[in-house]
């Protein structure tokens, strides 16, 4: 199949990333919402600088790309090397592996990926691979549309909710992880008003997730990421909503920056908070928090606002991308395996292994 787009349907019109004849097709979302445009990459190691660069972000969105990249490469390492290119192509795995250090799905693809070339393929490995990461694609679709009605059944008829983030169609193969479950509460009128913090500082809220919701139609309101402690002060949400980089083994969720302290003034409030993910997100390997590495990126990213400097000359940054939201603080853990109600270590086992 030389290209391949995923079915879209009613709030489901977004494809982050495709395959079409042959190439891999990433909106680039750092230019969004000011313009829409592709990238079309034909070689892993672009690939794996896209994810690095966020052209491509969100953790399942990131492991679908890498699939796909890992086709790539086995198409060029295949021509330089038919009868070698199994054992050429591990340092790619590796370099792609690093590309971004908190999203447990890049290295799950990747590693799946690897176990797939190390089983052995006779001849081209191209058709084989490429129907593995069409696989996981699709699988990631369906794993989001089921995760959406069960966080939405969660969801009393009429509520407001507040995300974080970019969870959508833009960050996964399609639908979205928490907003998923926004698109399915929506259809099925238990959601009525959808609130997004802006997410400083790479404004993935403001860029992206109102972008999504406004292509799909679904009525958004913005706000900074300080006013999300007033807006639960005025009862507005009954739930704030959220995806994950990567689940501990206790249930710990490692997610965007501002996540862990959304997640204190809900308790406070008696707001409910929900982490929505699939399976791929959960590493049973990493005992709890402590042990997720958080990616710290560029000091110019807090230092200036849309390209223009806002802070003086001289004055530093600190950038964590990512923080720790303790399992306590967690009311719902949602995956496509079911819904774990606050999480424990035996409990989140239990799911895992169902
Ligand atoms: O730095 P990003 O934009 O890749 O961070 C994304 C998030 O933190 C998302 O909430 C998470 O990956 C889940 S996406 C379904």
């Amino acid at each position: 199949m030389t290209s391949f787009k995923p079915k879209e349907t009613a709030y489901d019109h977004i494809r982050a990333v495709e395959w079409e004849n042959g190439r891999l097709k990433l909106i680039d979302q750092r230019i969004l919402p000011g313009k829409f445009e592709h990238l079309y990459l034909d070689h892993l190691p672009e690939s794996a600088k896209a994810i690095t660069d966020m052209v491509v972000r969100g953790a399942p969105a990131i492991g679908v790309t890498a699939a796909y990249a890992v086709v790539l490469a086995a198409r060029d390492r295949y021509k330089e090397s038919p009868g070698g290119w199994q054992k050429t192509i591990q340092a790619d795995l590796n370099l792609l592996a690093e590309a971004r250090p908190t999203a447990v799905n890049l290295r799950w693809a990747v590693e799946y990926m690897r176990g797939i070339i190390n089983s052995g393929i006779s001849g081209d490995p191209v058709p084989r691979l490429l129907a593995e990461a069409q696989r996981i694609h699709v699988e990631d679709i369906a794993a989001n549309r089921h995760m959406g009605e069960l966080g939405a059944a969660l969801i009393e008829p009429g509520s407001g909710v507040l995300t974080h983030c970019n969870t959508g169609a833009l960050a996964t193969g399609g639908y979205g992880t928490a907003l998923g479950v926004v698109r399915s509460g929506y259809a099925a009128k238990r959601i009525k008003e959808v609130y997004a913090d802006e997410t400083r500082p790479w404004l993935q809220g403001a860029r992206l997730t109102a972008w999504e919701l406004v292509q799909e139609g679904i009525p958004v309101t913005l706000l900074a990421d300080s006013a999300a402690t007033y807006l639960m002060k005025q009862g507005k949400v009954k739930w704030v909503i959220v995806g994950a980089d990567r689940i501990a083994a206790n249930g710990d969720t490692a997610n965007k920056i501002g996540t862990y302290m959304t997640a204190v003034a809900a308790r406070y409030h008696k707001v409910k908070f929900m982490v929505v993910a699939p399976t791929s997100t959960v590493d049973l390997s990493t005992p709890d928090g402590n042990g997720i590495p958080i990616e710290t990126r560029a000091e110019s990213e807090v230092l200036n606002y849309g390209g223009t400097r806002t802070s003086p000359e001289g004055a530093k940054a600190w950038n964590p991308a990512f923080d720790i939201t303790p399992a306590e603080l967690i009311d719902a853990i949602v995956t496509e395996k079911g819904v774990v109600t606050n999480p424990t270590r035996d409990k989140m086992l239990a799911m895992m292994q169902k």
